[in-house]
């Protein structure tokens, strides 16, 4: 089959670890027969510097003629601490997410046997630890009403949810709960804000369509305690914009590393498949970042985009020998040597 991929590396470590995912697709087209074929485009601080907008259109138009993004990430310090800057990288994530219409966020968090150990959590409260986040991705206050009142001095950020945008997300992790082990936690705080309890209201409008799952309600700061006092409790998560961007990292922790998290986007559009971990300037160029989300992103993208599930698998299973066999960057390798981006990048497309 013929896959027509966009390839957005973005800023930092961003295409070191984007190349990593690409030998790794390669190297999967090798084996089963198909035939890759990239489309480079800017996002973030490097298409600012080019054109002055964070998601230009014709990333925009390269998005959208592709069946699937493999993105990196995007961010540069020297916007980090200028609140007065006009254009930010952030903003490329943000536009891209909402002019594809990516309403769905899907953040698996899953941890490795010879991980566990590692963690900054007790073992046996990790081992055996499986869950699904799902963020969603265009509403609530990243993109409600903001602005500044009083010359400056009042600013606000809207938290707004429409029926349609709930029903949307909440269908899907009903949806994905039923595919696995059929326990949905909706995570909002009904005890304080309108839209959680619209969003609540709904979750229990819909729940006896699907009695096949259990459905609980937690509050965001329960669910944040629960996640690392007992992550095995949960099956799938699913929560508002906001709250899915901070879980999301703190869950990170259960699996070991945030150089170990992949998602994709998912939506009306071409959806995006990256890595979690952002851009870490600090680290750009020194070929040391983890590239194992980046790759596990791209067996994302076999999986949700094409269909391809042994693809995927394919690419799991060489990521899951190169952590058995300590073929892991810094971040991983406590006691054993430390490899570079590119030998655990070559290592795993070797293995697949
Ligand atoms: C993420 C990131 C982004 C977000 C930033 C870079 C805008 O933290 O994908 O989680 O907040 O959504
Ligand atoms: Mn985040």
């Amino acid at each position: 089959m013929k896959l027509n991929i966009a390839l957005l590396p973005g800023d930092g470590i961003g295409p070191e670890v984007i190349c990593q995912a690409v030998k790794c697709v390669d190297a999967v087209c090798r084996k089963f027969g198909h035939e890759a074929s990239y489309h480079f485009a800017y996002v973030g601080a490097g298409a600012i510097d080019r054109y002055g907008d964070a998601f230009p259109e014709i990333t925009y138009q390269t998005c959208l003629e592709a069946d699937a993004v493999l993105f990196g990430a995007v961010g540069d310090p020297k916007y980090d601490n200028d609140p007065t800057a006009k254009v930010r990288p952030e903003q490329g994530l943000l536009a891209m997410r909402k002019q594809l219409g990516l309403y769905a966020n899907l953040r698996p968090v899953e941890t490795f046997k010879s991980l566990v150990h590692q963690s900054p959590l007790k073992e046996e409260l990790v081992d055996g630890a499986d869950f699904l986040v799902i963020r969603e991705l265009t509403g609530g206050m990243y993109f409600g009403e903001k602005g500044r009142l009083d010359g400056g001095d009042t600013a606000y950020d809207t938290n707004i949810y429409h029926r349609y945008e709930i029903e949307r997300i909440l269908k899907q992790a009903f949806e994905f709960a039923m595919r696995r082990r059929k326990h949905l936690t909706v995570v909002d705080k009904a005890n304080v804000l309108e839209s959680s309890r619209l969003w609540r209201q709904i979750a229990q409008e819909m729940a006896p369509q699907y009695p096949e799952v259990t459905t609980d309600y937690m509050f965001v700061d329960n669910a944040s305690m629960k996640l690392i006092t007992g992550p095995k409790f949960f099956d799938v998560i699913v929560t508002e914009n906001t709250f899915g961007d901070i879980l999301t990292d703190e869950a990170s922790v259960v699996s070991g590393s945030m150089g170990l998290l992949a998602s994709a986007s998912i939506g009306e559009h071409t959806g995006v498949y990256e890595p979690i971990h952002g851009s870490w300037p600090q680290a750009a160029g020194q070929n040391i970042a983890n590239p194992l989300a980046a790759i596990l992103s791209a067996a994302m993208m076999f999986e949700y985009a094409f269909g391809m599930m042994e693809e995927g698998k394919a690419i799991r299973k060489a990521v899951a020998a190169s952590i058995e066999n300590n073929i892991v960057t810094s971040d991983l390798a406590t006691s054993s040597k430390a490899f570079s981006t590119i030998e655990v990048g070559d290592w795993v497309a070797a293995h697949i």
